[in-house]
């Protein structure tokens, strides 16, 4: 049935996060990113650079209320609303100034809205700074739920998006028991999308795709002249199997570089992995040695 799911190809555009410092969140996007800030009324800013854009709003720190994913045009769009209506889901304004009209939304069993449009017109925002010209493409969003079963369910059956890998719990004896991450996708990448099992639902992180280990290098040395510590990694995800590493912004917003994201066609069945260990990273647990080792 998932093959025919009129999501794919759909992008992750871009997201909202909340801050109760907004204006001077985003300026750390604009620095930290190299991106240009504008205002969007109503205590919001949008933070863009190239391939990389945030609504940053006023709201408890972590705050995600919603991610937009980009269809291709008004034929697909159209389509796949009437595909969410039929699996039992209900449409929504669009809480995005970004896409075009004709847009719509969905709350997830957390809540949270996916929205689903068309890119409207760039504002062509000219970003400036050290990084502007690093490239860093907005690609994957990860969420915790403390609701997974639903979420997966509620992605995958009423929105269509494609299962790639999944990372299970132990089942007592020594073979996978029931899932704790799921990943899924609406084009070629492994995830735009993924949640994991928490006793409380939250953000977790998103994550900006580069084209090499090269760049990889290239924003670490940056965040570095920024003192901008690196928080996780570098190491290589199992589950997906890109390089990575992760520093927080001033909130505890975790912001992933991504590079070598694992390319799944349509159809292709994704790979299951026990928790921890290899999922997380290949290259093994992160260490830090201490000075009198
Ligand atoms: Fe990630």
């Amino acid at each position: 049935m998932l093959d025919v799911s009129p999501l794919w190809p759909a992008d992750l555009d871009h997201l909202r996060i909340d801050s109760p410092t907004p204006q001077a969140l985003a300026e750390f996007y604009a620095g930290a990113l190299g991106m240009s800030v504008s205002s969007l009324g109503g205590d919001a800013y949008l933070a863009e650079g190239h391939q990389r854009r945030l609504v940053i709003g006023r709201g408890e720190a972590r705050g995600n209320p919603w991610n937009a994913f980009a269809l291709e045009d008004d034929e697909q769009l159209d389509h796949y609303r009437r595909f969410v209506i039929a699996r039992g889901g209900a449409p929504l304004a669009s809480p995005t100034p970004l896409f075009a009209q004709g847009g719509f939304a969905t709350s997830d069993p957390d809540g949270r809205l996916a929205v689903f449009g068309l890119r409207g017109a760039s504002a062509m925002h000219v970003a400036s700074g050290a990084a502007a010209e690093f490239p860093a493409r907005l690609q994957h969003v990860v969420v915790a739920s403390q609701r997974l079963p639903a979420m997966i369910a509620y992605y995958r059956d009423v929105l269509g998006f494609l299962v790639s890998d999944t990372v299970h719990v132990d089942d007592g004896k020594g073979g996978l028991g029931e899932a704790n991450v799921c990943f899924l996708r609406a084009n070629l990448e492994h995830h735009s999308f993924a949640v994991f099992r928490a006793l409380r639902s939250a953000s977790d992180h998103f994550a900006f795709e580069v084209p090499s280990w090269d760049d990889v290098r290239r924003w670490a040395d940056h965040f570095a002249a920024l003192d901008i510590g690196i928080w996780w990694g570098p190491g290589r995800h199992g589950a997906g199997n890109n390089l990575f590493f992760m520093v927080k912004d001033p909130d505890g917003n975790n912001i992933e570089i991504s590079a070598e994201l694992e390319r799944l066609p349509k159809g292709a069945p994704g790979k299951r992995w026990p928790a921890g260990g290899k999922a997380l990273n290949l290259w093994g647990p992160a260490w830090i040695r201490d000075m009198a080792g």
